[in-house]
């Protein structure tokens, strides 16, 4: 009996990516790689605490993955899993930095879990050069005048320096 065609894996990356940084992007290539498609997801609700609005972090995803033709870049509003519902995705991806990240990663996979059984939490680690890496690092490196080169993709070094240089 032939066994029915394997249906896409679709794995959506969720953040606040205010900004994307290299570590971000890091994780982007490998989900990728294992992923058939990967929609890195930018969550709306958060939009009052950041630093870029949510259209300037859609350009800098967009432009820095733009080679990686299985990513695409999204907004999304309320309940991620109603989101990945609607996606189809059967996957959520995550990366775990250093321990202190398991934690609230744990209380929100069991959370999404409880929400949506069918669809995974998937953790994935960084390469070890980005394990001290944040956002909101960051921002505040960029605010006192400290150099982000390296952490972040240039365009976003040139936004940073655009908006708080
Ligand atoms: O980059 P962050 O801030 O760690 O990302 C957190 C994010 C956006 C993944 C998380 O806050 C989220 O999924 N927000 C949408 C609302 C939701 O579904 N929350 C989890 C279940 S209560």
């Amino acid at each position: 009996m032939a066994s029915e065609p394997r249906k896409p894996v679709v794995a959506i990356y969720p953040g606040s990516f205010d900004p994307v940084t290299n570590g971000h992007l890091d994780l982007i290539e490998r989900g990728a790689r294992i992923f058939d498609q990967l929609i890195v997801a930018i969550a709306r609700n958060l939009e009052k605490d950041a630093l870029f609005p949510v259209k300037e972090r859609l350009e800098m995803l967009e432009a820095v993955t733009f080679e990686l033709k299985n990513v695409q870049v999204a907004v999304f509003d309320g309940l991620l899993m109603n989101y990945a519902r609607e996606q189809d995705a059967r996957v959520i991806l995550r990366g775990i930095r250093a321990v202190s990240d398991y934690e609230y990663e744990l209380q929100m996979a069991m959370m999404n879990r409880k929400i949506e059984p069918q669809i995974e939490t998937v953790f994935m680690l960084p390469g070890a050069a980005y394990s001290y890496l944040s956002s909101r690092l960051v921002k505040e490196l960029a605010r006192f005048g400290g150099s982000v080169k390296g952490l972040v993709p240039e365009i976003v070094e040139e936004r940073l320096r655009a908006k708080v240089g």
